[in-house]
């Protein structure tokens, strides 16, 4: 899949090349571009905005707001908090909306300008977000993850039966990058669910369905399950060892299709 390289200032290439660099070098490749992430998505740009960018490489501009939610907070959490908000605001001014603070609500999800639905994610080494107008979708959710780190002991907790049959079929590896894809994909829901129920769901709660190599699709044994019926996750991988989820509304990712 293509990616767009796109600097602070706006589209300034299109490449194929960071999936390749994204293994060996991370954050230094990645200055001073971001990877566009689902270009096969193809979602209307003037309503969505999504990008991948190193923590390092977005620590800049700082607000101080940004800086007093994370004041008495270790320096990685930190620099990971302030990444996501330096990438968030980048996507608003995009969409043409000035957002000086994003602050954080009791549950810890990011409270959006009027008008907008994100979501924020962000590991080790990347953030990445996601920001849309609300006038074309529900929610949105996203989520980044290292292969790997889901290993078996979590499997109980965090899968159903369906889900953990599916997974011993597979070989090691392809085992290791599906579970750490099926856990994304439920983090990525529960960012997408929160702001419309304001509710706790648990991993068990939701299961995942996958319908080709990048979509899946999802039930949930929620209050409002109907919720996740109406969703889609598009999974992608980052490099070799990172994979990124995004959950959206099925309603959208079809008029972004028949778009092609
Ligand atoms: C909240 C949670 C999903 C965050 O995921 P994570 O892998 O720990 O961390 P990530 O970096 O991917 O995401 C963190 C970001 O998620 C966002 N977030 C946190 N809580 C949120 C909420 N209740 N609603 C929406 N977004 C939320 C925030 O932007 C946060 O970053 P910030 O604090 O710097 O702003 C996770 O910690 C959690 O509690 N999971 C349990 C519930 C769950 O996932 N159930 C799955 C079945 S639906």
């Amino acid at each position: 899949m293509g990616l767009n390289c796109v600097g602070h200032a706006g589209i300034i290439g299109r490449s194929d090349f960071p999936l390749k660099l994204f293994s060996s070098g991370y954050g230094r490749i990645f200055d001073p571009c971001t990877a566009m992430i689902f270009d096969t998505v193809n979602l209307p740009r003037n309503d969505f905005q999504l990008a991948l960018r190193a923590i390092e490489d977005c620590q800049e501009p700082r607000y101080q707001s940004d800086l007093d939610a994370v004041i008495n907070a270790v320096t990685s959490r930190q620099r990971e908090y302030i990444a996501g908000r330096v990438l968030a605001r980048e996507l608003l001014g995009r969409l043409g909306v000035d957002a000086q603070t994003i602050a954080s609500g009791p549950k810890r999800e990011p409270l959006w300008p009027k008008g907008v639905v994100g979501s924020i994610s962000h590991n080790e080494l990347f953030c990445a977000a996601v920001v849309a107008q609300n006038s074309v979708v529900t929610s949105v959710g996203i989520d980044i993850e290292t292969t790997g780190r889901i290993d078996r002991q979590l499997w109980g907790h965090s899968f159903t039966e369906e889900e953990t049959e599916h997974l011993l079929q597979l070989e090691p590896v392809a085992q290791l990058r599906q579970a750490t894809l099926f856990f994304s994909i439920k983090e990525a829901f529960y960012k997408y669910q929160f702001p419309i129920t304001q509710s706790w769901v648990g991993f068990r709660d939701v299961s995942v369905h996958q319908e080709d190599a990048s979509l899946y699709r999802l039930t949930a044994q929620i209050s409002d399950a109907t919720l996740a019926n109406t969703v889609l996750a598009v999974v992608e991988s980052v490099g070799t060892d990172q994979v990124i989820a995004l959950v959206i509304d099925e309603s959208v990712l079809k008029a972004a299709n028949r778009r092609d």
